[in-house]
């Protein structure tokens, strides 16, 4: 009795382990790098350059809209932060997507949305200074994201 219990607790813990090291989502985490806190986050040179593309579109969007600030042109603001809103997610697949960290994900997807929210507010007039309280919020999740992930090599 307690002999077939055993077999069928480690046939049991057998196949969760073969399910874990088939999933894309648990098997992707690459070490780190010596001295590198961050998580390495491992995607295809096509997914990463891909989204490192993305990333240089957050840098000029930002850029964009100090620009708009110092100029006084707030009206430039919301199509501008449109550029890095959830529409710049159209091209991740949902496969890339079960292979970023769950951390990752969700950052990513709060700094869409921020940039989206910053446009509409925009778009009904919001002051400078809220616009720049939206800007300081957006650029401490771009900070708090590179603290923690790079891509592996
Ligand atoms: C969800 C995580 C995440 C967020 C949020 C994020 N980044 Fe990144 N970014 C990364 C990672 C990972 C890299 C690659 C770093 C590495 O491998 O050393 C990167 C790289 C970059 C690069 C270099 C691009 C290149 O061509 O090499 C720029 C520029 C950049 N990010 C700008 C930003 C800006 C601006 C923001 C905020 C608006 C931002 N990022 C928000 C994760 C993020």
């Amino acid at each position: 009795m307690i002999r077939s219990n055993s077999n069928r607790l480690t046939g049991f813990i057998f196949c969760v382990a073969l399910a874990f090291s088939a999933s894309p989502v648990i098997a992707q985490h690459a070490p780190l790098a010596k001295g590198d806190p961050r998580e390495a986050v491992n995607l295809s040179p096509k997914e990463t350059a891909e989204f490192l593309a993305g990333m240089r579109t957050y840098l000029e969007t930002i850029q964009g809209i100090v620009a708009a600030m110092a100029e006084n042109k707030s009206a430039r603001v919301p199509a501008i932060a449109k550029k890095s809103g959830a529409k710049l997610l159209n091209g991740v697949s949902l496969f890339t997507g079960l292979k970023l960290p769950l951390g990752f994900t969700s950052m990513s997807f709060d700094t869409h949305d921020k940039f989206d929210k910053l446009a509409d507010k925009a778009a009904k007039g919001a002051s400078r200074s809220i616009i720049l309280a939206d800007l300081r919020d957006i650029m401490g999740n771009c900070i708090s994201c590179h603290a923690m992930y790079r891509f592996a090599p």
